[in-house]
Formats: C-alpha cells, sequence, structure tokens
C-alpha cells in the first residue's frame, strides 16, 4: 500500500504512519429525550426509537459553542495521549456550526489551548467532517512535515435547527470528540478515502448563509437543516456500502480483518446495514446513537472515545471508521488502534 516516507541519515527510505495516540470527547450536561420532544413537536417516543434508534440527544447550554465543546474534547485527548498543548503542529478541526464566521473554531481552540503557532484551521464537511479533518492531518503527518496533530470534530447543531420541524430536530444532538495523531513507524492509520458529490445538495443542506444571504422574515434568519430524509437514507446506506469495499480493497484486507466498526451515528437502521455489509455481528458495531443522537462532525470521534474508555477498543486492532454527510460527502478510514 502506498505510504509518505522520508530519509533517514543512512538514505533509507522509513515509513511514516500516523497513529493515534489519545482520544477525547465531550457531551453538554443537558440531556433532551423523545419524551421531551414530544412536548415540543408532534412526535413520539415509538417513533424516533424506531426509525432511527434515537432515545434521547445532548443540548449545549446557552452561551456554550462549538469551540467550547472542541476545548474539552481536545483537553481530553491530549491527556490522555501524555502530549503538550505546545507541542500541536497542526489542528485541523470539522465543524458545520463554527463559533463565528471568522477566525475558525480551530484557531480559537488553537489559542485556548495555548498552542499558538502551528497551523489550525477548519474543515467543512457536514458529518463527515471529522474524517475529512482525519485524513488531512493523516496526509500532512505521512508527508513528513508534522509530527504532531490534534483533530477534532466537534457542533452544536441544536443551533441550526427548526425547532417547529420535527422531520429534522428530532435527529440531531450536540457533541464533540478528538484525537492526538502522532508520526509512527508502526501503523497507524492504513488508508483514508475522501469523497463528495455536490450534485445531491438538494437532498441535505442549509439554505442562508453570508453571501447567498440571511431570510429576515424566517425564524432564526431561516438558518435550518433542510432534509429529504428518506432518500438521503436511500444514498447513504448504498454509499456506505460502496466505501466499506473500496477502503478493505485500498488496504488489502478483507472484512473478516476488522475488528470494530465505528460508524456515523445518524440512524441505526443505516449502521446495521454497514455492518451486514461487512459480515459483522452488531456486538462489534460502536453504538451511541440511541445516547447522542446524530451530533454530526462530532459522533464518529465521540464513538470512538467512548469505545476506548470502556474498554472495548484495544491496542492493535484493527478498526474502520466511516461517515456520510451533507454534500453529499462520505469517508472512510481503516487503522490499527
Ligand atoms: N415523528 C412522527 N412522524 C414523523 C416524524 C417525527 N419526528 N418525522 C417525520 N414523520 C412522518 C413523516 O411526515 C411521514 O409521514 P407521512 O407518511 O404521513 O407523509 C412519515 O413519518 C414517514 O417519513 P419518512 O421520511 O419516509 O420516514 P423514514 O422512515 O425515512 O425515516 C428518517 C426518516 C429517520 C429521517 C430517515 O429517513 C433517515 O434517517 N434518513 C437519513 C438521515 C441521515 O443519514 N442524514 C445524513 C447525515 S445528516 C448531515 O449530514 C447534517
Amino acid at each position: 500500500m502506498p505510504r509518505g516516507g522520508i530519509d533517514d541519515i543512512a538514505g533509507r527510505t522509513v515509513l511514516i504512519y500516523s497513529r493515534i495516540a489519545g482520544t477525547g470527547s465531550y457531551l453538554p450536561e443537558k440531556i433532551v429525550t423523545n419524551a421531551d420532544l414530544e412536548k415540543v413537536v408532534d412526535t413520539t417516543d415509538e417513533w424516533i426509537s424506531s426509525r432511527t434508534g434515537i432515545r434521547e440527544r445532548r443540548r449545549a447550554a446557552d452561551g456554550e459553542t462549538t469551540g467550547d465543546l472542541a476545548f474539552y474534547a481536545a483537553t481530553h485527548a491530549l491527556e490522555a495521549a501524555g502530549v503538550k498543548a505546545s507541542e500541536i503542529d497542526l489542528i485541523v478541526l470539522g465543524t458545520t456550526t463554527p463559533d463565528i464566521i471568522f477566525p475558525s473554531t480551530a484557531c480559537l481552540l488553537q489559542h485556548r489551548l495555548g498552542a499558538n503557532g502551528c497551523a489550525a484551521f477548519d474543515v467543512n464537511a457536514a458529518c463527515s467532517g471529522f474524517m475529512y479533518a482525519l485524513g488531512v492531518a493523516d496526509q500532512f503527518i505521512r508527508s513528513g512535515q508534522v509530527k504532531k496533530a490534534l483533530v477534532v470534530g466537534s457542533e452544536t447543531l441544536s443551533r441550526m435547527l427548526d425547532w417547529s420541524d420535527r422531520s429534522t430536530c428530532v435527529l440531531f444532538g450536540d457533541g464533540a470528540g478528538a484525537v492526538v495523531l502522532e508520526a509512527s513507524n508502526e501503523p497507524g492509520i492504513l488508508t483514508t478515502k475522501l469523497h463528495a458529490d455536490g450534485a445531491y445538495k438538494h437532498l441535505l443542506y442549509n439554505p442562508v448563509g453570508v453571501s447567498a444571504g440571511f431570510n429576515e422574515q424566517e425564524p432564526n434568519h431561516g438558518i435550518r437543516v433542510m432534509m429529504t430524509g428518506n432518500e438521503v437514507f436511500k444514498v447513504a446506506v448504498k454509499t456506505l456500502d460502496r466505501i466499506v469495499g473500496e477502503t478493505l480493497e485500498a488496504a488489502g484486507m478483507h472484512e473478516s480483518d476488522v475488528d470494530w466498526l465505528i460508524p456515523h451515528q445518524a440512524n441505526l437502521r443505516i449502521i446495521e446495514a454497514t455492518a451486514k455489509r461487512l459480515k459483522l455481528s452488531m456486538d462489534r458495531v460502536i453504538v451511541t446513537v440511541d445516547r447522542h443522537g446524530n451530533t454530526s462532525s462530532g459522533s464518529v470521534p465521540l464513538a470512538l472515545d467512548e469505545a476506548v474508555r470502556s474498554g472495548k477498543v484495544q491496542r492493535g486492532q484493527t478498526l474502520l471508521l466511516e461517515a456520510f454527510g451533507g454534500g453529499f460527502t462520505w469517508s472512510s478510514a481503516l487503522l490499527k488502534y
């Protein structure tokens, strides 16, 4: 498999991998249950849990931002890795709900952590944000430019929901996860795959923005998630089926080599379809959607951190991470933890 490398003192090429040195996550305190949502929109716990697997999700407190969630998740990841913020060479943060338009949330995080001077930027790939950030950071490490990178996925989706739209507001939650990546001669991330197809914009989008303009007549200036859920569902299942095969092939591995599937947590039925494709029983799949809902860029690193801290995921095991989101974007990473 193609890997980056640098020449050592004797002129030999030394392969470089990026390896996860530590994970962290953070969830806001406030829990919003399906029963709570029954009081807000015309829905039922039965509809939400049977169609999505979601029972509850977290909601950021007033004034609590994506950057705040990112800071706590990043702090936990740095602690777990035994790495000081000042040692970080690169911060890549996946989000579609930045604190402010600019500077990027990555820059705000960098200053708060005290990692000033390193490269820091956001990636917007909707629910694939963290996976895209991981793919980008992996390339920087493989090329030898960066030794330690902080990769974060953080969202406060609750701020962009239309709380009168039952077809979207029940699905999403707030949260953040992070990993510290380190250059290593041992694998490491084996392969990452990033894809997008903008032709699907109309099925999942937020209709307003700085350049297109806001709608002053609508609540929240027209900021809301527009989704044709059943169409997104069908494309997500098919696309994730494809990317799983593509990822295994790129790494020269088979379904049976995967110890854990750590999927984007949008819908339990989509997760089950991907597990079936991999011939993995559900006890080899990390599921947090029941307690977190869809936290977009936060979802995969939150699930990863929970799996690591619970002792399920062990060093040396092979993990398949994947995500699918607005764009459409879809992405994966196969790695040795
Ligand atoms: N409570 C009760 N009924 C509801 C609710 C609700 N919260 N929401 C919708 N319904 C109704 C609809 O109005 C519809 O009623 P009708 O038949 O009378 O018209 C009925 O339920 C069925 O609606 P569908 O949309 O066909 O339901 P479906 O089984 O497809 O489930 C869902 C909807 C959960 C959204 C599913 O399609 C899904 O998970 N889609 C994928 C979401 C996803 O993966 N998004 C990608 C990431 S998000 C990102 O990138 C930001």
